[in-house]
């Protein structure tokens, strides 16, 4: 029975991923928004795809104060992981006893948004808790009314064994240009409502308003704690705060290998091929397909041998025919390149937007590489 590294060796495909950049990020942050004001990390859908537990590791390394998942599953991956520092849920499970039993197991913070969840976790505590609100200031998804706020603060805090350690937001960013006065408008009423809480007399610790767009547009939205997710990982583009702030892209480079190399004979076959196929042509087929997020994440091209290979649509679920007539030298067990660099030729991420047509999610291209591609870290 091969141990799991030895089957890792036979793995033909790689996703890359620099924690040095994820370090390197989180000092820019600090210099962004200075050493008084917490540093969360929103590490939502796999850390945005390059890994919850190593990326966690590398934030809490370089001096990150707290993480933020949305699962349930992945507050307990982060702690099985060995990952100790505070783990906000942004709430993404139904509140029950159960519930309630694995915050508490695993040291969790749960975000509260109704006062029927602030009674089940009040009456299934065994010890005192800290909890966030969050309340709705824009997106209309989760969160309270903005004009229930205070009263519901107050019925939490009054409650046993409940303690508010935070109030948050999540301010919604179109996509350039953001009209005057967007930002402004939702981070105002944030302000008002934290005013409000606090002229009920409760203290609010943590105040967090500002995500990736938020910090690159406006410095003054940062108040005493930010919860960034993709600026840890150096996929958001410049702003007229960020420019010239040393935030590095933390994806290296998505490879994989030719499973098999063949001249294609012409014969009664060619009116049945899904592809266009001309005598003589020599294919390489990969092991990667639509489920490893290939549809999204190529260029119309990979690299072999630092040479292009035009991928051949359409992509199969977990293959891939690539064409290599134009490499004559290339054989079964070469190294291809999705993304990155090979001899002097690279496919940049910008390559791979312009080809797919993608807008708003260009900047989460390390989400669409599939979980079933292993991540590498180095760094
Ligand atoms: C509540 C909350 N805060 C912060 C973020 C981070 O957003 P970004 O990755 O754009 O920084 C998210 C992401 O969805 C979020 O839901």
């Amino acid at each position: 029975m091969s141990t799991p590294t030895e089957l890792e060796a036979l793995e033909p495909n790689r996703f890359d991923v620099d924690l040095g950049a994820v370090r390197g990020n989180v000092a820019a942050l600090r210099e962004l928004v200075g050493p008084d004001c917490a540093l969360y990390a929103a590490l939502k859908c796999n850390a945005y795809g390059f890994g919850l537990v190593p990326a966690a590791q590398a934030l809490a390394e370089a001096g990150l104060d707290a993480v933020c998942v949305a699962r349930i599953r992945d507050g307990i991956a982060l702690r099985e992981g060995g990952v100790m520092l505070p783990v906000l849920l942004y709430a993404g499970a139904v509140t029950t006893p159960e519930l309630v039993a694995a915050v508490e197991r695993y040291r969790l913070t749960p975000t509260i948004l109704d006062l029927a969840s602030a009674r089940v976790f009040s009456d299934n505590l065994t010890e005192e808790l800290p909890v966030f609100v969050k309340v709705d200031v824009g997106q209309r998804r989760l969160g309270v009314e903005p004009r229930r706020l205070a009263t519901f603060a107050a019925a939490v805090a009054a409650m046993p064994k409940l303690r508010i350690e935070g109030i948050y937001t999540h301010l919604t960013v179109p996509e350039d240009p953001v009209p005057a006065g967007h930002l402004e408008k939702q981070f105002s009423l944030f302000q008002a409502c934290l005013q409000e809480v606090e002229e009920l007399g409760l203290s609010v610790p943590v105040r967090m308003a500002a995500s990736s767009s938020v910090l690159r547009l406006s410095d003054r939205m940062s108040l005493n704690a930010v919860d960034p997710g993709r600026m840890f990982f150096g996929v958001v583009p410049d702003g007229p705060v960020t420019r010239g702030l040393p935030f590095r892209s933390a994806l290296v480079s998505l490879r994989s290998r030719l499973l098999q190399v063949k001249e294609l004979d012409d014969d009664e076959r060619r009116p049945v091929a899904l592809v266009p196929v001309t005598p003589g042509m020599r294919v390489g087929i990969l092991a990667l397909g639509t489920a490893d997020g290939l549809g999204v994440v190529s260029a119309p091209h990979v690299l072999v041998r630092g040479r292009p290979a035009p991928i051949i649509e359409p992509i199969s679920l977990e293959h891939c025919r690539v064409d290599l007539s134009g490499i004559p030298d290339a054989a079964a067990g070469d190294e291809v390149v999705v993304i990155g660099k090979q001899g002097d030729d690279e496919i940049t991420i910008d390559d791979v937007v312009v080809h797919r047509g993608l807008k708003a999610d260009k900047h989460n291209i390390a989400i669409n590489i599939r979980d079933s591609v292993p991540r590498k870290h180095s760094g």
